[in-house]
C-alpha cells in the first residue's frame, strides 16, 4: 500500500549535456537531453553499452556535473550527491565491503545521520525481511552467492526508504531465474512504496516487463530516441505477461529504435 510518507519525487532532466575529457579535449557522451519522470514512476533506461546510460544516472544523482542543462529533484536543482537518494551501482559486489557482515554493510548509510540505535537496528531488520536474507544476516559477503550480494546491495539502497531509486544494472551476472526473482522483488518493493525509480538496463524484456515507460539512448553523443509508454496490467506475471500481445510488439519497437 502507498503511502504519502512513502510517495516518490518528481525528476525533470532539462537540455541536459555531459562531457568527459579524453586526450586533453572535452568529448561529449550526452547532449540536449530533456525527459520528466513522475512520482512513483518506474522508467527503464535502454541503450547499446557505451552509449552514456551509467554517465546519465550518474550526472542524475549529482555524481558528475553537467556540462549544459540541468537536473531538477521536486523543483530543486541537483548540485551535488542527493541525500534522498537509493543507488545500486554497476559493479554491486565491489560496493559491498568484505570485512562487514550483511546486517552492517545494509546499515552502512546511518552512518553519520543522527538515528537512533533502536530505530537503526529495526530498520535494518526490516530490509534485510524484505529481500529474504534474514538467515544470512551475520554472514560476510564472500559467503554469498552472486544474487544474495544483490539482494545486500539492494537492501542497502532501500533501508533509508529513499524516494528516489537508480539501478544501474543491478541484476547482471546472475542466472535466468534469479534474475526473474529479483526484477518481481525490487518491482514489489518500489510500487508498494511509491518509489520513483530509474532503472538502467540492456535486457529490453526486463525494461518492459518491469517499467512503466521505457527510455532509449541513441547516438553520439547520446539523445533520447525513443521514449515509450508501456500499457501491461500490474500485478506482472514473468511468463504470462512477457507473452501478452503488447508485450511482444513493444519489445519489436525497442529492439529496432536500440539497433536503429
Ligand atoms: N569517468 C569517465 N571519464 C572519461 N570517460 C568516461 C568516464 N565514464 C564514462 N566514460 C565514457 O563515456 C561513454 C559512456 O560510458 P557509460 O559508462 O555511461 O556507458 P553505458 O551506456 O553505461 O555502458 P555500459 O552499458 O557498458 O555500462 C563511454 O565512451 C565511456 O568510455
Ligand atoms: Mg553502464
Amino acid at each position: 500500500m502507498k503511502s504519502d510518507q512513502d510517495s516518490g519525487l518528481n525528476l525533470v532532466v532539462k537540455n541536459l549535456g555531459v562531457s568527459y575529457i579524453r586526450k586533453n579535449s572535452n568529448t561529449s557522451v550526452i547532449e540536449n537531453l530533456s525527459f520528466d519522470v513522475n512520482p512513483g514512476e518506474v522508467v527503464a533506461i535502454c541503450g547499446l553499452s557505451g552509449i552514456g546510460k551509467s554517465t546519465l544516472v550518474r550526472t542524475i544523482a549529482g555524481l558528475v556535473r553537467p556540462s549544459q542543462g540541468e537536473v531538477l529533484i521536486d523543483s530543486q536543482v541537483i548540485n551535488g550527491p542527493i541525500e534522498s537518494l537509493g543507488f545500486v551501482t554497476q559493479d554491486y559486489s565491489r560496493s559491498l565491503f568484505p570485512w562487514l557482515t550483511v546486517e552492517k554493510n545494509i546499515a552502512l548509510p546511518f552512518k553519520g545521520k543522527d538515528i537512533s540505535a533502536s530505530e537503526r537496528k529495526s530498520r535494518v531488520q526490516a530490509a534485510i525481511e524484505e529481500v529474504g536474507l534474514t538467515e544470512s544476516a551475520r554472514l560476510f559477503p564472500w559467503q554469498l552467492s552472486g544474487g544474495m550480494q544483490q539482494r545486500v546491495a539492494i537492501a542497502r539502497a532501500l533501508v533509508m526508504k529513499p524516494k528516489f531509486l537508480i539501478l544501474d544494472e543491478p541484476f547482471a551476472s546472475v542466472d535466468v531465474y534469479v534474475r526473474l526473482d529479483l526484477e518481481d522483488l525490487v518491482s514489489n518493493l518500489v510500487h508498494s512504496h511509491g518509489t520513483t525509480t530509474l532503472l538502467v538496463t540492456h535486457d529490453v524484456d526486463e525494461a518492459i516487463y518491469m517499467a512503466d515507460r521505457v527510455l532509449v539512448l541513441s547516438g553520439s553523443p547520446a539523445q533520447l530516441s525513443l521514449d515509450l509508454s508501456v500499457n501491461l496490467k500490474r500485478p506482472r506475471v514473468q511468463m504470462q505477461t512477457r507473452s501478452d500481445a503488447t508485450f511482444l510488439t513493444l519489445r519489436d519497437q525497442l529492439h529496432a529504435s536500440i539497433r536503429s
